[in-house]
C-alpha cells in the first residue's frame, strides 16, 4: 500500500531478524502490548531489543473491548511523555486489534502525529484490523466513535504468533477471511473450503503451504480492496462490508455473548441466502458458502435474528453509507454486488431467508 509496507515474516523476534531493528534503530521506541501477549512473547521482545541495541520501553496495557476507550489511549500518551518521546519516536503496538487501534489513536495525537508500527498477534489483527489506516476507540457506549486515519510506518505479520491463540479467536478470524474471499477471491475461498477445520486446529500451521497462502492472500486482497478508498471518502459501496450490516445489531442483541466474528458469519450466511432468494446467487454456490462457514465451527443463525432487527440494521447502514443500505450480496464465490434500496428486499424474502437459516442450523 502506498505509504506503508505490510510484510509477512517468520521468526520476527529472533535476534537476527533485521526487520524491526531496521525500522527502530536510533529512535526512541515505545512498545505497547497486552499482559497476555507480554506473558507469551514479552521476554523474546525484550531480548530482541537488547541484542539489537534498541532504545525501547515496554508498556503493558489491558486491552479488551470494554476498555478500548479515551482513557486507555491517554495512558499510552502519558507513558510516551514520561519516557522521553520526541518527534522522531515511534509507538509499536504488539497485540490484537484493540491494542493496535489504541496505539494508532495515541500515535495520531502525540505531537500531532508520530510514527507507529503494528505487530498484530491475532488472526483478526493480521488480516483485518491491523492492516488499514484507521484507528478508533469506543466512546459513551458507541463503538469506534472516536478515531483517526493515521497510516502506520509498517505492519509486520508473523504467523508464529497464531500458535498461542484460542480456537475461538482463530474461528473469528476465519469469518473475516471468508468475507474477503467471497467478495474477491474464489481460490482463497477454496482453500478455506478444503482446509478450514485444519487451519483452525493447527492455528494456521497445517497444511503449511496452504495455510500460509490463505493468510497472505487474505492480506493482499484486503489491501487491494482498501487501497482505492483508504480514507473512505470515495464511495459508500465497500465490498468488505459483507457480513457487517446485520452483525453490529446481532452482537448488541446478544449482549456481546456473540463474538464479532460469529456475528459476521451469521450476517454473511443471511446475505448469501437473501442473494440466492433474489435470484442473484446460484443455489450450488449458496450450499458451498453455508457448509464452509459451518465446517469451521462458525454459526449461521442466532435466535436474535429477526425481521425487525434486520430492518433496523438496514436503516442504520443507510445512515452510515450515504443514504443507501448497500447490503453486500454475493453473486458467486469471489464476486459481489450491492442492494441499494431497502424496497428491493421484500419482507417475505427476508422472512423466508431467516427461516431457512433457522432450519439449516437446526439440522446441523
Ligand atoms: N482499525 C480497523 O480498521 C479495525 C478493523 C476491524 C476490527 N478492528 C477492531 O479490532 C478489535 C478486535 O481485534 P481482535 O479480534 O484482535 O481482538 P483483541 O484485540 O481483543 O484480542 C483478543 C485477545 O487475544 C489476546 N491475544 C492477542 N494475541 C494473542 C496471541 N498471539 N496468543 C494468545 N492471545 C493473544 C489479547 O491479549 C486479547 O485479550 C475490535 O475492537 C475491532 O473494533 C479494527
Ligand atoms: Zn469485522
Amino acid at each position: 500500500v502506498k505509504g506503508f509496507d505490510v510484510t509477512l515474516v517468520d521468526g520476527l523476534l529472533h535476534p537476527r531478524t533485521p526487520l524491526i531493528a531496521d525500522l527502530l534503530r536510533g529512535r526512541r521506541s515505545i512498545f505497547v502490548t497486552t499482559p497476555t501477549v507480554a506473558r507469551l512473547y514479552g521476554g523474546r521482545l525484550l531480548g530482541y531489543a537488547k541484542s539489537n541495541g534498541l532504545d525501547g520501553s515496554l508498556m503493558f496495557l489491558e486491552c479488551s473491548e470494554a476498555n478500548k476507550d479515551l482513557d486507555h489511549a491517554a495512558r499510552v500518551c502519558e507513558f510516551a511523555l514520561e519516557h522521553g518521546c520526541d518527534r522522531r519516536a515511534v509507538l509499536v503496538g504488539m497485540g490484537g486489534g484493540v491494542c493496535t487501534d489504541i496505539v494508532t489513536v495515541a500515535a495520531s495525537w502525540i505531537r500531532r502525529g508520530i510514527g507507529h508500527v503494528r505487530i498484530p498477534t491475532t488472526l483478526v489483527g493480521q488480516i483485518d484490523a491491523g492492516i488499514g489506516v484507521k484507528g478508533a476507540v469506543n466512546f459513551r457506549g458507541k463503538k469506534s466513535f472516536l478515531g483517526c486515519f493515521h497510516p502506520p510506518e509498517a505492519v509486520v505479520i508473523d504467523p508464529g504468533f497464531l500458535h498461542s491463540l484460542p480456537e475461538s479467536q482463530v474461528r473469528c478470524g476465519i469469518a473475516e477471511m471468508i468475507k474477503i474471499a467471497l467478495v474477491r477471491d474464489e481460490g482463497l475461498f477454496g482453500l478455506v473450503e478444503e482446509h478450514g477445520p485444519r487451519f483452525v486446529s493447527s492455528r494456521f500451521g497445517r497444511p503449511p503451504a496452504e495455510a500460509r497462502n490463505a493468510l497472505w492472500l487474505s492480506v493482499v486482497r484486503m489491501l487491494e480492496e482498501l487501497q482505492p478508498n483508504l480514507y473512505e471518502d470515495k464511495t459508500y459501496k465497500r465490498p468488505v462490508d459483507l457480513g457487517h450490516t446485520f452483525s453490529p445489531l446481532l452482537e448488541a442483541a446478544s449482549r456481546f455473548e456473540l463474538a464479532h466474528g460469529e456475528a459476521v458469519a451469521i450476517d454473511t450466511a443471511l446475505s448469501a441466502v437473501i442473494s440466492q432468494m433474489l435470484g442473484l446467487l446460484p443455489g450450488v454456490q449458496l450450499e458451498r458458502i453455508l457448509s464452509t462457514i459451518s465446517s469451521v465451527g462458525l454459526p449461521i443463525f442466532s435466535a436474535d435474528l429477526s425481521v425487525a432487527l434486520c430492518r433496523t440494521a438496514l436503516e442504520e447502514s443507510a445512515r452510515h453509507r450515504g443514504g443507501a443500505p448497500n447490503l453486500v450480496l454475493p453473486l458467486a464465490v469471489g464476486q459481489a454486488t450491492f442492494l441499494e434500496r431497502v424496497a428491493d428486499l421484500p419482507g417475505p424474502v427476508l422472512e423466508a431467508a431467516i427461516h431457512r437459516l433457522a432450519r439449516d442450523s437446526g439440522r446441523a
